[in-house]
């Protein structure tokens, strides 16, 4: 019997950025071992960085193109090579055996759906952040707007109240990045014209809010999208995920993990993107040495001279700095106590799947309210605050959170909450779970 989605061919096209690449490649993964053909266009600067991993059923189309032109103009820049290469690919592909059928699309590539309309293909968008953060967005909308920017508390419909900074970043520093907010915000676009509305994320965990927005709009929940052989180490799955753009210290790190004792070890990582601080960044690597417990740290090439020169040796002595690590085999180590985290949308999700406990120090966009959500609605963790925005969170706050997580009572608590949504998300994606239906009748609509 031929399987659901045989000879069917879906395009992927993720925003070129590691945050994205990731859910967006593992996605097409999980499509093609229903039996769908993916082909996935990548810019050539970006795909030079990427393990190569062209399968069967899997093809990674990389684009070639110019200097990247200066920053106002590059995503228009990036519409106009992508929108001719995605039609050029769709033509060539149109007499095979698997002629294209959708483009599937990053959110934030908000002219995709035309694109897909004009080339008779249906068009799927593809959220990589929570359904709360839409959520915020739509309510963003100045017709609609029920968000006061006076810095007050906020309240919306099926969401918690949110303090000013507990908001995504870009509503109140939609200046600081201005095209980047203007993405952002823009993404709701979809909820109108696309064929399907994909999210990373899973109905038990933003139950409510995804309720309220599927009384608008037909919303699918497709997450989380770590594989499964790390929500049941008796599967044997792709280990790779997503497609990793740094290489990651695998060797070194698991070898070091292997040394350490069960939960003895907080792990540290702000993601591909975010940078701090010099003095934060200072601030942070005596809060890990204050904390006196074993630790590993990724700081990516590019901020490791932020790391004072003299702290070098005293940090060698409980800690193991990589530039990159491979971050699920890291948190599904049994020496992982904690996470502490920049509370990424894809980070939290990996740590939620894999039951860790985690310490947020959001620094922007989507960051602030997923770890609004981390502390207080899936309670799997603390946040540290800054007393206020901008304010430097001081070596002894860091310190404390880390010690309130690894050896206080609130700790066990966290890691229990943080094992009832690792069973949650498994059962999600799990045959016949929540995501795992949706994802059939997707493919049984194609
Ligand atoms: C960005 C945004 O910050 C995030 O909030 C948004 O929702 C998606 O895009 P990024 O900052 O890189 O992404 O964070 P995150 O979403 O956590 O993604 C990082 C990815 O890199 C994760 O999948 C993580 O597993 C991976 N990673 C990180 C590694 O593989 N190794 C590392 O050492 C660090």
């Amino acid at each position: 019997m031929e399987e659901i989605g045989s000879k069917s061919h879906v395009v992927v096209l993720p925003f070129p950025i590691q945050g994205h690449i990731n859910p967006m490649v593992q996605f097409s993964k999980r499509l093609a071992s229903k039996g769908v053909k993916v082909t996935i266009p990548i810019i050539e600067s970006v795909c030079k960085s990427m393990p190569i991993m062209d399968s069967a059923s899997i093809k990674i189309e990389s684009i070639p193109h110019d200097e990247f032109p200066p920053d106002p103009d590059l995503l228009e820049w990036l519409r106009v090579l992508m929108s001719n290469n995605l039609t050029q690919i769709v033509e060539k592909l149109s007499d095979s055996e698997y002629p294209v059928k959708v483009l599937l699309f990053d959110s934030t590539t908000t002219w995709a759906i035309d694109l897909a309309h004009q080339l008779g293909l249906k068009g799927a968008a593809f959220f990589t952040q929570s359904c709360s953060l839409s959520a915020i967005y739509y309510h963003m909308d100045p017709e609609k707007s029920k968000i006061p920017l006076d810095g007050s508390d906020v309240s919306l419909p099926s969401l918690p109240l949110l303090e000013k900074d507990d908001l995504p970043s870009f509503v109140y520093e939609s200046d600081v990045y201005p095209s980047l907010a203007r993405l952002a915000f823009s993404q709701n676009i979809n909820f109108e014209g696309a064929d399907w509305l994909f999210f990373n994320t899973f109905d038990a965990l933003e139950m409510e809010v995804i309720d309220w927005l599927r009384t608008r709009y037909t919303i699918k929940t497709i997450g989380p999208t770590v594989p499964s052989m790390y929500l049941d180490k008796r599967l044997k799955d792709d280990k790779e995920y997503g497609s990793s753009l740094f290489k990651p210290n695998s060797e070194t790190c698991m070898k070091w993990l292997d040394s350490r004792e069960i939960g003895s070890v907080v792990y540290v990582s702000f993601g591909s993107l975010a940078s701090l601080g010099e003095k934060q960044m200072e601030e942070l690597a005596w809060g890990l040495i204050m904390s006196n417990n074993y630790f590993l740290w990724v700081v990516r090439a590019a901020e490791e001279n932020k790391i004072p020169v003299e702290l070098m040796s005293k940090l060698s002595e409980k800690g193991l700095i990589v530039n990159w690590c491979p971050q699920l085999d890291v948190l599904a180590h049994r020496a992982i106590g904690c996470f502490f985290t920049h509370c990424g949308w894809n980070s939290t999700l990996e740590a939620l799947s894999l039951g860790v406990p985690m310490i947020g120090m959001p620094q922007w966009t989507d960051q602030p309210t997923n770890a609004k959500f981390i502390s207080d609605v899936w309670q799997t963790g603390v946040r540290v605050k800054a007393r206020e925005n901008g304010v430097i969170i001081t070596r002894k706050e860091i310190a404390s959170s880390i010690r309130e997580v690894m050896e206080e009572e609130k700790g066990v608590m966290l890691k229990e909450n943080a094992i009832k949504w690792k069973k949650l998300a498994k059962e999600a994606v799990d045959e016949g779970g929540s995501s795992d239906k949706n994802i059939e009748e997707f493919l049984s609509n194609l």
